[in-house]
């Protein structure tokens, strides 16, 4: 039976990583592995291999802020499978540039602009699965506006407008590729909330954030198709936020 072809944005470490493993695990997957970083991505790779895991996989150089590696990438994917069945945006970053106006550029640069961008560059290559092709934008509940007016959520004082702001912006680009390109394409907006990793110093286990292995479980269930029942909607582990 052929592979599922998926490919995990900033899949290097963290989330990203974890999603990776545990797809691989099924031995259903040919996972392409975005990252940055060739180095970090072969390293990632090595780990992998030790794993023993029966799916297949490879390193991409995938970079969200530069246009030639996302144009390299959709370059590769056609030419080895002609299709992509699974395109999950994980890759993001919290800023720690000196100003505002730098944090706010990085970060829609990375966490909005490269999806949007990399979701249009590979539509056409979705569109030409033929399992039920899907976008799943790794999004925040920090992105919620109806959170962040709600004094009763546990996000209403988290500060962090950049951030913040980066994810709300790629909840809209959900939206629109949900619009422009579904019912074909299937496009989910995912949080998966609270985890320990390295995007920020706060991402620990002493401040409460869970093990990647909680929180991609039920990102597989949304890879898997078992909640498209919700498709085009904003989801967590257990439900939905509002937008
Ligand atoms: N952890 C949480 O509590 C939490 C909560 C809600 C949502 N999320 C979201 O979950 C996703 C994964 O984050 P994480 O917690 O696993 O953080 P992480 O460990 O820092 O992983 C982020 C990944 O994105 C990559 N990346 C950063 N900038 C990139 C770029 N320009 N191009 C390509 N890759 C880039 C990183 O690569 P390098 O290794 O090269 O830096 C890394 O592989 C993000 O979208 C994040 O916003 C996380």
């Amino acid at each position: 039976m052929a592979k599922t072809i998926a490919l995990v944005t900033g899949g290097n470490s963290g989330i990203g990583f974890e999603l990776v493993s545990q797809l691989l695990s099924k031995g259903t997957y040919h996972v392409f592995m975005g990252s940055r970083s060739l180095s970090k991505g072969n390293a990632a790779l090595q780990q992998l291999q030790s794993q023993d895991v029966p799916g297949t996989v490879e390193v991409l150089e995938l970079d969200m802020t530069k246009d030639s590696t996302i144009d390299a990438a959709v370059k590769t994917i056609s030419e080895a499978h002609g299709h992509l069945d699974i395109l999950v945006n994980n890759a993001a970053i919290v800023s720690t540039a000196p100003s505002l106006r730098e944090q706010l550029q990085e970060e829609f640069d990375t966490n909005a602009t490269g999806p949007a961008v990399l979701t249009n560059a590979f539509i056409p290559l979705l569109r030409k699965s033929v399992l039920s092709p899907r976008i799943i934008n790794i999004s925040s509940g920090a992105g919620s506006i109806n959170r962040r007016l709600n004094p009763t959520s546990p996000l209403f004082k988290f500060p962090g407008v950049n951030y913040r702001a980066s994810k709300t912006a790629l909840n809209m680009i959900t939206a629109c590729a949900w619009a422009e390109y579904g019912p074909e394409v299937k496009v989910f907006a995912y949080d998966p909330g609270f985890t320990q990793s390295g995007l920020s110093g706060m991402n620990t286990k002493e401040n409460g954030a869970r093990s990647v292995g909680e929180s991609v479980g039920p990102l597989v269930d949304v890879v898997e198709g078992k909640r498209d029942g919700e498709v085009g909607r904003f989801l967590h582990n257990t439900g939905e936020y509002p937008w």
